[in-house]
């Protein structure tokens, strides 16, 4: 179970990996103890049918010599002989005082199988003694089994198999761990992909060569990829369009009510002058209400025209915004870095003054900073704005006025329309906003 924590533990849920070489390695070893276990059973078998048919066969062929020609000592000599090297059956001539004569000893071993081994397959011991009908000589022949042969035999065989099913196992687990590497190589850079994909680039790609499965899946996120490529341009270009749209409106409005409303304001201004030679309380009334309607359009004006004051270019407008915040908060120190930018087309201004205009409000706002750093930078084409403070860093300001926190994400929307980088720092004093706006040539066009 994901994140189920015991003891202070946390049981982190095993890999893949794991899961199938362990699968796999559990199936081996049990296919291994039942492939030995039969195994073992049946060579245990055949070793006691081995040993018994040429103990029986043994046994018969002495019965049967010393039944026909036993006559003297050498001769019964010679039967136990005849048992000397043998693999199965060892013989002994006994007499009567349980003596052993002679006896005879079963080929030499070169690899006997261990004595665990021996213990487990041992067939039962078999002997039997034979009589020989001699007065002279009241002796016995005694034959033993001996499966030592036959188990050192066996052993041989066992340990053959054993050790080429070991070899099997592991040929079958390197080639299974290889395989689930492969598939898993496939799978991190898959993911990779889905998690650059979430950070909004678009241009990650998967290889389509390889195993045709895999290959279907990388072709499917590339697929994707490009057409949340194509997708997120076409919504870059849409949203400028809506905002260049919406500048526009705002200026023809802004035009009209100036042209018309402006002229006829300043007529009842040359009137009102007129009416006070003859009514001076009148005059100077009308006078007043006329300046005040002229200063409300103003403001309405300046409203539509947000960033009428970039007419006179980017220094003249920061410099604006300084002295207004100064006015407000004179303890606050503004250091100014702004370089002469080349090719400074209309929409990276604007971006680059909304993105200074925003961070020092908040600056001010809710860092409560000493110094506050505004720079622009031209590298190599590439605009580069920042604004860094020496305040009291992001934090939740609960008793600020707020138009909705939406500052930071509009100049996000702004940078991300110019398909160019914003990076919010957190500083151990303070917070840096900076932003990479791409070279005027590198701009889709709007
Ligand atoms: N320079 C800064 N110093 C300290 N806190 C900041 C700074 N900039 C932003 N913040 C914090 O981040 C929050 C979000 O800023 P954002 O500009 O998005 O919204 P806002 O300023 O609260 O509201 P709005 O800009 O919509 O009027 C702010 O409320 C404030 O807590
Ligand atoms: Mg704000």
């Amino acid at each position: 179970m994901q994140g189920d924590s015991r003891d202070g533990a946390i049981l982190r849920p095993m890999s893949l990996q794991v899961r199938v070489l362990g699968s796999i390695g559990v199936l081996l070893v049990l296919a291994l103890l039942c492939g030995g276990a039969f195994l073992s059973l049946h060579a245990r078998a055949v070793a006691e049918v081995e040993v018994r048919t040429a103990f029986q066969g043994a046994e018969q062929s002495v019965r049967d010599t010393l039944k026909s020609d036993v006559e003297h000592t050498v001769t019964l000599r010679q039967v136990v002989a005849s048992f000397q090297g043998q693999r199965h059956v060892r013989a002994a001539l006994v007499n009567e005082a349980g003596k052993v004569i002679v006896a005879s000893q079963i080929a030499a071993l070169s690899d006997p199988a261990p004595a665990w081994f021996a213990r487990l397959m041992a067939p039962p011991a078999m002997s039997a003694r034979i009589d020989i009908n001699l007065r002279k000589y009241p002796c016995v022949v005694v034959l033993t089994s001996d499966p030592r042969s036959e188990l050192a035999e066996v052993w041989d065989h066992v340990r053959d198999a054993f050790v080429t099913v070991l070899l099997f196992c592991a040929a079958t687990m390197a080639v299974v761990s290889l395989a689930v590497a492969y598939a898993l190589r496939f799978f991190r850079k898959f993911q990779t992909g889905l998690v650059a994909i979430a950070n909004g680039s678009y241009d990650a790609r998967l290889d389509t060569q390889g195993p045709p499965e895999f290959a279907r899946l990388a072709r499917g996120f590339n697929d994707m990829a490009s057409r949340l490529a194509h997708y997120a341009a076409s919504n870059r270009r849409l949203y400028q369009q809506l905002q260049n749209l919406q500048e526009e409106e705002r200026a023809v409005i802004a035009r009209d009510l100036h042209d018309e409303v402006g002229p006829y304001l300043f007529a009842i201004q040359v009137d009102a002058k007129a009416v006070a030679k003859l009514e001076p309380a009148l005059g100077a009334s009308v006078r007043e209400a006329a300046i005040h309607i002229q200063r409300h359009v103003a403001d309405i004006l300046r409203q539509l025209r947000p960033v009428s004051g970039l007419d006179f270019g980017l220094e003249a407008a920061v410099a604006d915004l300084v002295a207004f915040w100064s006015r407000r908060y004179p303890a606050v120190r503004f250091v100014r870095e702004l370089d002469t930018v080349s090719e400074l087309d209309r929409r990276r201004l604007e971006t680059a003054w909304r993105i200074i205009q925003e961070s020092v409000s908040n600056a001010v706002r809710h860092g409560e900073p000493e110094i506050i750093r505004i720079a622009v930078r031209d590298e190599d084409g590439r605009l580069l704005v920042m604004v860094e403070d020496n305040g009291g860093g992001l934090r939740r300001d609960p008793a600020a006025t707020s138009l909705g926190h939406s500052g930071l994400a509009g100049m996000a929307e702004r940078v991300r329309t110019l398909n160019g980088q914003l990076e919010i720092a957190e500083l151990a004093h303070g917070v840096r906003i900076s932003a990479v706006l791409p070279a005027a040539r590198e701009l889709e066009p709007a």
